[in-house]
């Protein structure tokens, strides 16, 4: 087999053959495909599009070019949720303990975060003892009796998806319908999920700016999945916003402990409903997507998701009496209120810049060593919809330093205020394959 061949036939329009894409995948991740054949490849896949079949064959090359997490000493359906760049995205925090409290297997492997995206784990830090360091074997034991466990990422997954990556990141070919698939859909099956639930954000802030594209991305994801084997479901949500209220990682179990006893902000308690939904319906809990939010609903109410929280914080050296009073997580030393300039209604809080603003608190790392400030964030007062007065309260900035001018400057402009009272539809679609 010849690179230039494989080149050649998806230039004219091709359907190539898994032998074929097994060749690129395994010549490139070794090193002996160079980058500028990749590079005259994945143009022609930017222009001619995979079909489904090219799509699976692409995923499960990437899984298996590298390392893949063997779940199956834990019993039941492995659900994994993965959610397309959220910006104050509290729902793994919360679908964690909600769904594992259906007795639906919850075993997370998280990451740090980067730049304005927080991660799971680093807000799960933010309880004291807590950590993620845990053997394979703990790790196993503990969802096999509590159902719920977060493990760092480790090994080496998928270097296929991430020498690719890269290389689309120079060559302008990261917008890509089947590449952006395969490559959020590898990783997903390398750490060993056998059903797949996907929140794909679409608006202003997301990575797909209009709806149609986020439809086709997570179609394309949805085929993937189920041509694979995994059963994937996926969800279209609004980031005109961030969601919820708490951005920060402290403030975020917060929040998301405000939401498991059923006092959460409305729209991060209707996503997690929807996307435990899926996930429960998946995991074999529920056989309907209205009957598993019932049984979700129930065990808010009752308290059972809560305990669930306690007892996963507690399984990992974490400080469980912060449930019950929050007083004991990190505060931070100075809280600053943002004043509205103009009247109106805010029609939008351009989410990724908030991330930001969270970030140069401390909350956020720039580089992989930096290290963070778990106390630091933002509350926003004000969403969107809502009717605001000069001078009333858009957000409070929770900070360890007394110069927030910067800050506060840019919260001012991310939000967004006029005359017209805009109604953001969060859920847009549920895609269930
Ligand atoms: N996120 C990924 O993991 N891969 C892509 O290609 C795009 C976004
Ligand atoms: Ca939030």
């Amino acid at each position: 087999m010849r690179m230039v061949d494989i080149i050649a036939k998806k230039r004219d329009n091709g359907e190539l053959t898994k032998e074929e894409i097994q060749y690129f995948i395994d010549g490139y991740t070794k090193g002996d495909i160079p980058d500028y054949q990749a590079s005259a490849l994945l143009m022609a896949v930017f222009f001619n599009d995979m079909t489904q079949a090219e799509r699976a064959d692409l995923t499960m090359a990437m899984v298996k070019s590298g390392d893949e997490i063997d779940l199956s000493a834990i019993n039941g359906v492995k659900v994994d949720k993965h959610s397309t760049g959220g910006v104050g995205d509290t729902t793994t925090l919360v679908l964690a303990p909600l769904v594992a409290a259906l007795d639906v297997p919850v075993a997370k492997m998280s990451g740090r975060g980067l730049g304005h995206t927080g991660g799971t784990i680093d807000k799960l830090e933010a309880v004291e003892g807590f950590h993620v360091e845990i053997t394979d074997k703990e790790f196993t034991d503990i969802v096999n009796r509590d159902k719920v466990a977060v493990i760092g990422q480790s090994g080496n997954l998928t270097p296929a998806d991430k020498k690719i990556y890269a290389l689309r990141d120079v060559t302008a070919t990261v917008n890509s319908i089947p590449l952006i698939a395969s490559s959020i859909m590898s990783k997903k099956i390398a750490s060993g999920a056998d059903a797949i639930v996907l929140d794909v954000k679409t608006g202003d802030g997301a990575f797909m700016k209009h709806e149609e594209d986020a439809v086709a991305l997570a179609e394309a994801m949805v085929s993937i999945g189920n041509n694979v084997g995994r059963n994937t479901m996926a969800i279209i949500s609004s980031m005109s916003e961030p969601l919820g209220y708490a951005i920060g990682n402290a403030l975020e179990v917060k929040e998301a402990i405000e939401t498991l006893k059923g006092e959460g902000p409305e729209d991060l308690t209707r996503l997690c409903l929807e996307l435990g939904a899926q996930m429960a319906v998946l995991g074999g809990a529920a056989e309907s997507l209205d009957e598993a939010k019932e049984k979700l609903q129930a065990v808010i109410d009752d308290g059972q998701a809560l305990e669930k929280f306690k007892t996963f914080l507690k399984n990992q050296g974490g400080d469980p009496t912060v449930v019950d009073d929050v007083s004991r997580l990190p505060q931070a030393d100075y809280q600053y209120e943002v004043k509205s300039k103009e009247s109106g209604f805010v029609e939008e809080i351009k989410a990724e810049e908030i991330g930001i603003a969270s970030a140069m608190l401390g909350a956020g790392r720039q580089t992989k060593e930096d290290v963070i400030d778990l106390a630091v964030g933002l509350v926003l007062k004000k969403k969107v919809g809502d009717p605001v007065e000069v001078g009333e309260t858009l957000a409070v900035i929770h900070s360890n330093t007394e110069d927030v001018a910067e800050v506060e400057a840019k919260i001012l402009k991310d939000y967004k205020i006029g005359d017209n009272k805009v109604n953001i539809e969060l859920v847009r679609q549920v895609i269930t394959g």
